[in-house]
């Protein structure tokens, strides 16, 4: 399923675009901000587009020929920026967007690359955006090697799920026998050990906060979010913006609260005091909308 950007019109409102603004997207996805982004540059523009996903990249292809703008794509991971600015030569950027979590075509598989995301489908289970290789460790050393009580606490920690001991235990129980090699067969060893032999239909899948847990603790995903917005903001001109889209309470808590320490310490502004949601019409359109939240943060 094609995926589709959420907060569109807001967000690039947020970011207050010139026509010879430099712009940097960290998540690049399927490229739906991107498009808006680039549209709004004049030839004087600067876009430059990152993601740590190569299908992303590929998907973006065609940003490069339709426009004017300078348009530079980079496969990296968005902890990099400064790294990654340096090697651009770009000393001070006007606007940084980042989108986290999946798009839609990594999570159901029609990326080309299956990554154990979903687990409506069984696929390896590694839970890299990136490459497997260039993580410390995948789902599937979580699973399969990692202690009963540290895979508990990743569940716990990362996806606030309450039965995460009693999952903890039926992993190890499972792997005993043979190695969890898919996502389908974490996501049945899951299910039976949240809901045992009911067949009682759920509102979310027993499996959805456990998954989530993993895919944080693989990408490292707090870790790599608090280095964004700390070196984004350093390379912010006076009045660039940042603008962050959370999916998840425990993402969002990090952009608030740092948020609120650039302007405690009078580095910036908020531009939005509450966080700016889906309106009725887009959560119908696109249901994945519903969780969204965008913050944005003015440098002083
Ligand atoms: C929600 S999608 C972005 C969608 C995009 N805004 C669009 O309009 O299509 C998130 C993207 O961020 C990428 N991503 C996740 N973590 C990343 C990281 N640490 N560094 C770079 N890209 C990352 C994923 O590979 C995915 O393509």
């Amino acid at each position: 399923m094609a995926h589709i950007a959420v907060l569109q019109k807001e967000t690039v409102l947020s970011l207050n675009l010139k026509k010879d603004s430099v712009v940097v997207d960290c998540t690049l996805g399927s490229g739906g901000h991107a498009a808006l982004i680039v549209s709004a540059l004049g030839k004087n523009g600067c876009f430059i587009g990152m993601d740590v996903d190569e299908t992303a990249l590929l998907a973006n292809k065609k940003l490069e020929t339709v426009t004017t703008t300078k348009v530079v794509l980079i496969r990296s991971n968005f902890a990099k920026i400064q790294e990654i600015l340096q090697e651009q030569k770009v000393s001070s950027v006007d606007a940084i967007l980042a989108d986290l979590g999946w798009r839609m075509e990594q999570f159901d598989g029609t990326s080309g690359v299956p990554r154990g995301f979903s687990f409506k489908n069984d696929e390896p289970l590694h839970m890299t955006f990136g490459k497997p290789s260039e993580y410390s460790f995948t789902a599937y050393d979580i699973v399969n090697e990692w202690a009963e009580e540290d895979i508990a606490n990743v569940l716990f920690a990362y996806g606030e799920e309450f039965k995460s001991r009693k999952i903890a235990k039926y992993i190890v129980e499972a792997r005993k026998k043979a190695p969890i090699m898919t996502s389908g067969q974490l996501a049945e060893v899951i299910t039976h050990a949240v809901c045992g032999t009911k067949k009682t239909p759920q509102r979310i899948h027993p499996a959805t906060k456990s998954f989530q847990a993993l895919r944080i603790a693989v990408n490292d995903e707090f870790d790599v979010l608090r280095t964004l917005l700390l070196s984004g903001f350093e390379a912010l001109a006076p009045h660039g913006r940042m603008s962050i889209i959370t999916f998840h309470s425990l993402e969002d808590r990090i952009v608030k609260e740092t948020f609120k320490n650039f302007t405690r310490d009078r580095k910036g502004i908020l531009v939005t005091k509450k966080p700016i949601g889906p309106s009725p019409e887009e959560v119908k359109m696109n249901p994945r909308s519903r969780s969204a939240k965008l913050r944005t943060i003015e440098k002083l």
